[in-house]
């Protein structure tokens, strides 16, 4: 445990689960493989699973899909599947990741924009049956692709609605190159089955609102939407409904410590939306979830290398990871700019505080965690946790930015070490 002369900081509104406990141990896990490392623990893992499979309509014979994009590392998702979850695959590398934990990939479901027919083909010879198709042409790659291997595959049309529903929204119903849009699927649907192939069943629908959909209302306002756009196109394509995917939205903090709402309420207002369903009722009805079911597993745990000040006042706190570990893409201005909450581990002296930029160690100004941060006193040496960082973090940053090392990734299950791997970078020739 950590260095007994040392005060620790409890994590601030820790909330759900036992987040205190977490940081002890990534401090732990930390001292033994070095910074800067992501600590994942698969207690957290079980929890959020446990957790959201619980609020899951019963009756509807549910399914909850883990998104690989939060989080691919083979051992964290391993054991998500041990968890009950099964696997939303977008790429060849996610396939490689799910396959390496052991998922039924025929189970899984397999989609995003942009994908050709060898791509397909791939994902056909390594097993997957089911298909998110986001457009005619995707549908056409996907058909040949089931043809040449002679493989019969089903296919959920993933919807672009025209209109959000009426709880507040961040994202929907906006142009996008996701999905078919409503109005195409009302008006060309019965066309679209028809071009599908011998080989391809179109079974259902898909449709994702939009992500950090934080209260129980507005979830449920989304799927209340989902139900009803389906069960229209349902009728108007004449189609035998086998499958809906809700998608999910489910928030946890980013970052941030504390926890998510509790989505216990969830249950009774989806168990009511399927009984009162039309032909979406028959189908099974999938979910999925990246960040609640990986966020609040991981802490990132790094080292301050320096407290330097500049000019008469800015104080900068210097570590050994950056955008390069965490949130990359904001810190390069593809998505807005994020803060941290950032535990110390030791308080140098408590009551003495200061503010600082928390910065990285690459070259360039965009590498800032948060701006203006209070914070006690540090020293070169001492560590530093981020925490809820399990989801979209070592893997949605700019980890090849400026050749520094990637941080090692540690899941451990109450102390004891699961797993330690580590993110290959670098170039290596083709020829
Ligand atoms: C289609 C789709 N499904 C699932 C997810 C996972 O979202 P979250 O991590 O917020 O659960 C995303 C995220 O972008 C998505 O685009």
């Amino acid at each position: 445990m950590s260095d007994p002369n040392l005060e620790t900081l409890a994590s601030p509104g820790a909330g759900r689960g036992n987040a205190d406990v977490a940081v002890e141990l990534a401090w732990k896990m930390a001292r033994l493989h070095g910074t800067p490392a992501y600590v994942y623990c698969a207690t957290a893992l079980e929890d959020r699973s446990r957790e959201l499979l619980g609020v899951l309509p019963r009756s509807a014979a549910p399914r909850l899909l883990y998104s690989f994009k939060a989080n691919p590392l083979p051992s964290l998702t391993a054991e998500l599947r041990s968890a009950g979850c099964e696997a939303d695959l977008t790429s060849p590398g996610e396939l490689a990741a799910a396959r390496a934990a052991g998922f039924d990939l025929s189970r899984a479901l397999y989609g995003g924009p942009g994908k050709g027919v060898e791509e397909y083909d791939a994902a056909i010879a390594g097993g997957v049956r089911h298909f998110s198709i986001e457009s005619r042409t995707d549908l056409r790659r996907l058909s040949s692709a089931a043809a040449d291997r002679a493989c019969q595959v089903k296919v959920l049309l993933r919807i672009n609605p025209h209109a959000a529903p009426k709880a507040k929204l961040a994202m929907s119903g906006v142009a996008s190159q996701f999905g078919f849009e409503e109005d195409e699927l009302r008006s060309q649907g019965p066309e679209i089955l028809r071009e599908a192939g011998e080989q391809v069943d179109i079974v259902g629908f898909h449709l994702y609102w939009g992500t950090q959909i934080g209260e129980v209302e507005a979830l449920l306002a989304s799927f209340e939407k989902t139900v009803e756009i389906a069960d229209e196109l349902t009728t108007i394509l004449g189609m035998d409904l086998q499958i809906l995917n809700l998608g999910g939205g489910f928030a946890w903090p980013y970052a941030h410590a504390g926890a998510a709402a509790d989505l216990a309420a969830l249950r009774d207002g989806l168990e009511r939306l399927h009984a009162g369903a039309g032909p979406s009722r028959q189908a099974q009805w999938w979910f999925e979830s990246g960040r609640y079911l990986a966020g609040s597993s991981g802490t990132l745990v790094a080292r301050v290398m320096e407290l330097k000040r500049s000019k008469e006042d800015r104080w900068f706190l210097i570590l050994d990871t950056g955008i390069h570990h965490l949130g990359g893409m904001a810190g390069l201005g593809r998505i807005p700019r994020f803060s941290i909450d950032l535990l110390p581990q030791r308080v140098v002296s408590v009551g003495n505080r200061i503010t600082v930029d928390v910065v990285g160690p690459l070259c360039t100004p965009l590498d800032c965690l948060a701006k203006k941060l209070e914070i006690p006193t540090l020293e070169p040496g001492d560590l530093v946790a981020i925490p809820n960082v399990g989801a979209y973090g070592a893997t949605a940053s700019v980890v090849a930015f400026l050749s520094r090392p990637a941080p090692v990734e540690i899941l451990h299950r109450g102390g004891e070490v699961i797993a330690v791997h580590h993110l290959r970078t670098g170039h290596e020739p083709l020829s």
